[in-house]
């Protein structure tokens, strides 16, 4: 991380959270399902997936996991209830993950299940290094029971090809994006060239053997590459889908849209929006601009 971006954190870390919450509207589609159903449709009226997150990570006991698994739930029934272009994206460690690994597995599997009932998905959020191994378990031991579930693989990992491998044998249904946790250079790709180098490794041995991407970027460089890289390998468009988070390169997103290639944005909705938000503005390039003019006007 250079100076810059590390001043930008440490600003970012110290904002008071109403000044958080100002710059960070556009990312979040509100705190309530009906804001983030909203959202959805207003994606889906112009032909853009979406997939579903109730904010909210690491939970301190049993019964607020209950809560955001129930919360997910309202989630599935409302994208059969208004039939949203939708899907849901859940984070392991709000499942329980880090309190009960297996409690985390039920909760999981719960919401696959209703997922299957209604032809639906479950998207499984990578979090931090900690949980690599036993997110991964947890998938492996879903897959084998339903097949609408899919994880994601950060690039930045050093160890992510060697799990792609694994992975592609079962037919994973895969998000791959840079990774967006602070690791150790001893586990994790630092330059940003590297980290490019190492998502269109992935991405190419992700295709060759066969399996379903979502393309999850804001890089045009990668977006670029990626374009390439299927018409050159022919890849069918029932094999892959760009992703955005919501509020972040509209316009690249929009042109996605219009080239005829599947686009699905990240809505997130919910009260617990700050930790999210940071991360969100920690990778706004302009956020420092916006910052300094913030001590201007507030
Ligand atoms: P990069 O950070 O280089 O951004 C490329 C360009 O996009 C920037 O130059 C800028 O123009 C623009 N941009 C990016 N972020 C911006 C912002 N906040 N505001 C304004 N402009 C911005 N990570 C993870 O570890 N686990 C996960 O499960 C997921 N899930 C996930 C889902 C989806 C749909 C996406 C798109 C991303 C994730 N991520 C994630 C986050 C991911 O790892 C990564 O941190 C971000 O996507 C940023 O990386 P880019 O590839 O966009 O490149």
């Amino acid at each position: 991380m250079n100076i810059l971006n590390q001043l930008i954190v440490s600003i970012v870390q110290m904002m008071p959270k109403n000044i958080v919450g100002f710059f960070s509207r556009k990312y979040i589609a509100g705190e309530t399902l009906e804001d983030g159903i909203k959202v959805v449709k207003q994606l889906n009226a112009k032909g853009i997936y979406a997939t579903m997150d109730v904010l909210g990570e690491a939970v301190k006991n049993k019964e607020e996991s209950i809560d955001a698994k129930n919360k997910a739930m309202e989630v599935l029934n409302a994208i059969e209830k208004y039939k949203l272009m939708a899907n849901l994206s859940i984070k392991p460690t709000q499942m329980g993950l880090l309190i009960d690994e297996e409690f985390a597995y039920q909760q999981i599997l719960d919401l696959v299940k209703r997922a299957h009932e209604i032809n639906n998905f479950v998207r499984i959020d990578m979090e931090d290094s900690s949980t690599t191994d036993m997110t991964i378990n947890l998938y492996k031991r879903i897959y084998q029971q339903y097949k609408n579930v899919g994880v994601v693989i950060q690039a930045y990992l050093k160890r992510s090809f060697d799990d792609v491998v694994v992975l592609n044998k079962l037919g994973t249904n895969y998000r791959l994006c840079k990774g967006i946790y602070v690791e150790p250079a001893s586990i994790a790709i630092k330059d940003r060239q590297a980290i490019r180098e190492n998502y269109l490794k992935i991405l190419k041995q992700m295709f060759i053997d066969g399996n379903y991407v979502g393309i999850a970027t804001h890089d045009k460089y990668l977006i670029d590459e990626a374009y390439k890289m299927i018409r050159e390998m022919n890849i069918p468009k029932d094999k892959f889908e760009f992703q955005m988070l919501l509020g972040v390169r509209e316009d690249l997103r929009d042109k996605i849209n219009s080239d005829g290639y599947k686009i699905r944005v990240y809505v997130p909705f919910g009260k617990d929006w700050y930790a999210y938000s940071v991360r969100r503005l920690k990778e706004n390039p302009s956020i420092a601009g916006h910052i300094v003019k913030s001590f201007l006007t507030f």
